[in-house]
Order: structure tokens, then sequence, then C-alpha cells
């Protein structure tokens, strides 16, 4: 490798972000797809080589590779990372695309009276989440998307569901677990889902442009990727869980409720997360632990030569800054890997920091290269 990798963020606009299908659900600390993009440029693979995103969180790497003709694989443990994931990157054909606008044509006979219509799941403190007129629409909403049975179709519909579910509940945000009164009118969940499927509809149809690369994707564990065939990936493109920073079961809690998933499951799956580190005071260790048995499992599943790329953030742990390259350059170290480049900037200028203090001043981002 005679150049050095370089990736100017400054240079990427607002709508370079969000092309295509890469903005259909929002989700917590995911990278611009001009991150895995620039690498898998500068990575120079084989044509059909197979990418490996083991985080692969809302699918930008296996989007960016798949539009490159490259074969992607990506594992999340939460379901809704995989609904969105495989929705991202699938197009839909006609008959899928008519069955989207059936459902679409049904949104005004919306009869909040009609209970027989209404498919409302039970949970706790439902009723401190939802307003009472939301519980009807987004149970209007799930009846109509039940409907339509598997598939690309269902996938697509409960991706637009699920992108609703959180604006249109109490939920300050999608990374704020706390009930605020939004006062939504009547018709704002229906509205907003309407909104969002034929914004999607149209993002999807901009996929066939491409000759797409096969992407699959799989709701587990990383710790164990069995699935895959040793020495089958030329490189793995991935943004690990931030130590310590997100609750990815707590934020999309509402949204497992609604499409039935199980979130105590996923929560005790997760790797990284602020209730393991903050709340039930695992150190570090435990962290370096479970990214250690990922870093083994892609060891693994890449091909002699094939690249680790990482792109992490520091954290702030005990009040004590950790500087994520050094852990991930000792973690790919033991697994076996060679460090090859690491590109550094600040990240301040590109996240915004929830508790703003001198020590979320000097947090940095890393962008790691390694090889098998
Ligand atoms: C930083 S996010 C990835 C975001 C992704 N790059 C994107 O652009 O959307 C990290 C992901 O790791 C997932 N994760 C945490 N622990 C995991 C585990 N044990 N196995 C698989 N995925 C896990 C989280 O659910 C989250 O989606």
């Amino acid at each position: 490798m005679e150049e050095r990798y370089f990736i100017d963020l400054d240079a990427v606009t607002a709508q370079e972000k969000q092309t295509l299908t890469h903005n259909i659900h929002s989700y917590p600390a995911k990278f611009i797809p001009q991150i895995p993009g620039s690498l898998l440029e500068y990575l120079r693979l084989p044509a059909h080589s197979l990418i490996l995103d083991p985080f692969c969180g809302s699918g930008t790497t296996l989007l960016e590779a798949a539009v490159r003709g490259y074969d992607a694989a990506g594992v999340d443990s939460n379901p809704i990372a995989t609904l969105i994931s495989r929705t991202k990157c699938t197009p839909l054909r006609e008959e899928q695309r008519a069955q989207v606008e059936a459902v679409l044509s049904q949104l005004p006979l919306f009869d909040p009276s009609d209970e027989k219509r209404l498919s409302i799941p039970v949970f706790l403190n439902r009723d401190h989440w939802f307003q009472p007129n939301m519980l009807r629409e987004l149970g209007y909403i799930r009846a109509l998307t039940a409907s339509v049975a598997g598939g690309a179709a269902a996938d697509f519909l409960n991706t637009a569901f699920s992108a609703v579910i959180v604006k249109a509940s109490n939920q300050e945000s999608d990374t704020r677990w706390r009930a605020v009164n939004k006062n939504h009118p009547d018709g704002f969940a229906l509205a907003e889902f309407h909104k969002k499927a034929v914004d999607m509809l149209a993002r999807v149809r901009e996929l066939e442009k491409f000759s797409l690369g096969t992407v699959t994707v799989a709701t587990q564990d990383s710790r164990n990727l069995d699935f895959l065939r040793d020495g089958s990936a030329a490189a793995a493109i991935t943004s690990p869980p931030y130590m310590n920073s997100f609750d990815y079961y707590l934020y999309h809690k509402l949204r497992m409720y609604w499409l039935g998933y199980d979130h105590y499951e996923v929560q005790e799956k997760e790797i990284g997360s602020r209730n393991k580190h903050c709340d039930n005071g695992r150190g570090v260790e435990t962290y370096v632990e479970s990214i250690f048995e990922v870093a083994q499992q892609v060891y693994r599943k890449l091909a002699g030569g094939g690249y680790l790329c990482v792109v992490i953030g520091d954290s702030i742990f005990r009040d004590e800054l950790i500087s994520m390259d050094e852990v991930y350059r000792r973690i790919a170290r033991r697994a076996g890997f060679t460090e090859r480049e690491t590109f550094s900037f600040d990240q301040r200028k590109y996240t915004r920091a929830f508790t703003p203090n001198y020590k979320t001043a000097a947090k940095r981002s890393h962008i790691m290269i390694f090889q098998k």
C-alpha cells in the first residue's frame, strides 16, 4: 500500500450523507456512508469479494459494498438493526411494490372506533409512552402491515413503521429514554408513516440502477460467526459499539414492543452498553474481552491478507478518557492482526456530545486498518 488512507470529512455534503437508502431510518452512531465507501475504494479488493460487518447496525457498510458489486454479510444482535439493513439493501419487485401501495391506500380508511381493525400490543407502561390517539393509529398501521406475510414487502413496511414509532411516542428522542408531552394531533402517525413509505419507495427504486452484490444479514451475537465459511471474507469494515455510550436495546425498546421482539435477549447480548458499564459497573476488561472474541472470529473468517477496518470513538469511563485506538491496537494484535494505518480526528467536530465537558472535548475518533 504505497499511498495513505485519507478521508476529508469536511468535504462530504449533507445530501451525499443521505444518498440512496442510507437515511431511511435513524440509527444512533451510524457512520456516514463515505467512511466504508472510501475504505472500499482504498482497499481495491478483487471483484465480487465478500465484505463482512460483524456490527452492521443499520447496514451502511453492507449497502456501500453491494452497490460496488461486492457481496456482503452483516451481523447484529439487535433485530431492529437487521430489519433496517435488509430493507436498505433490497430492491422491491413490482408485486412487492404493489403490496406496499395496497397498504398505503388503506390508510385513509382508519376508524379509531373500529377495535377489530386495531392491533395494539400490551406492554409495560404503554400509556406512559403513548397518547391514546397515537396508540390507535399505530395499532391500525400494525394490523395493516401484519397482513403482508414475510419477505421484502413486509420488511419494507415494518421498517417504515419502526421509523415512525419513536416519533409518534412520548420518547423524547432516538437517544433519550424519557417521556415528554409531545401533544401529537390526530392523524400524526398515519401521515408520518405515509410520508416515510413514499420517500422509501423512491429511494429503493434508485437501487435498481446498480448491479448489487448479494447481501446476507443475520440477527445474532457476533461472538459466534459459525454461519460463515472460514477464510471467505476479503475485508471486515465495522464500527463496533462504543463503550459506555449507548443502549441500543433501550432506544429501540418501544419499537421492539410493537414489532414483537424480545428486548431482554437483545439487552443481554449487547456489548459496551451504558447499562452494563455505567449501571452495572462492569469494567473496561469486560468490553475488551467481548470485542476480542469478535476479533478472533473475524480473523478466522478473513482470507489470508484480508483487512479489518475499525471505526471507533474514545470513551469516558469512571471519569477517565479511554483512548480507544490503544485499546483496539492491543485487541487486534492479540487476535493475530498487523496494524497498517490509523487515521484519527476530533470527535466533537463530527458528533454531538451528550454531556459536553472538558473530557469529552479531548475525545477522538479513529479509523484503523489491520491486516491478517
Ligand atoms: C456503532 S453501531 C453500528 C452502526 C453501523 N455502522 C451503521 O452505520 O448503522 C454498533 C452496533 O453493534 C451492535 N452490537 C452490540 N453488541 C453486539 C453483539 N454482541 N453482536 C452483534 N452486534 C452487536 C449494536 O446493536 C449496534 O447496532
